[in-house]
């Protein structure tokens, strides 16, 4: 079955979102994020992969970052559990990273320590541990980012 990757933003200079992808971005959260509050979509690109009916099955943002100068931060990111350990999650982090190199920014971000597919997903993508600057997630998370 084919799963199309897409940027909602069309243009890189607006992070303006449509209302539907905004209603698709808020129920995918709900779904793979059932215990958290619904996360703020405003103001961070976003990419979404979805089915040949156009329903959303993964999605993921990016968020400028101005704690830390030439950096963009990976925020979020889920998979559907109908679709997880097919690929979707890292063709988004490939997606994403593509984007950052191509405004000349690094991208840095945090994983809980216990979440395992989160940290190996970043390993296969190439990312590194770190040591941040400006610590997003507070002291507990692992920090991964790029350096290109
Ligand atoms: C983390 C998450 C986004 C991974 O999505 P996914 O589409 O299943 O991931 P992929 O299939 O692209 O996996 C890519 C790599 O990540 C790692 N990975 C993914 N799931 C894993 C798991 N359950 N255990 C260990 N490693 C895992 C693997 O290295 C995998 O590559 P491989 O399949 O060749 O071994 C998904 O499990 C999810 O939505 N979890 C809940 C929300 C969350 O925790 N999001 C991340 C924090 S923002």
């Amino acid at each position: 079955m084919s799963l199309d990757l897409r940027r909602c933003q069309k243009s890189s200079k607006s992070l303006r979102l449509t209302a539907e992808d905004k209603r698709k971005l808020a129920g995918l959260d709900a779904l793979c994020f059932p215990y958290d509050e619904p996360y703020a979509v405003i103001g961070k690109w976003w990419w979404i992969i979805e089915d040949m009916d156009w329903n959303p099955v993964a999605y993921a943002g990016l968020s400028p970052c101005p704690e830390t100068p030439g950096y963009m931060f990976l925020c979020r990111s889920g998979t559907l559990p109908s679709h997880r350990r097919q690929g979707l999650a890292q063709r988004l982090t490939e997606a994403r990273l593509e984007f950052a190199r191509s405004l000349k920014k690094d991208v840095i971000t945090y994983v809980q320590r216990d979440n395992i597919a989160s940290a190996n997903n970043l390993i296969k993508a190439g990312l590194r541990i770190v040591k941040p600057v400006y610590r997003y997630g507070g002291d507990d998370g692992i920090y991964f980012g790029s350096s290109w």
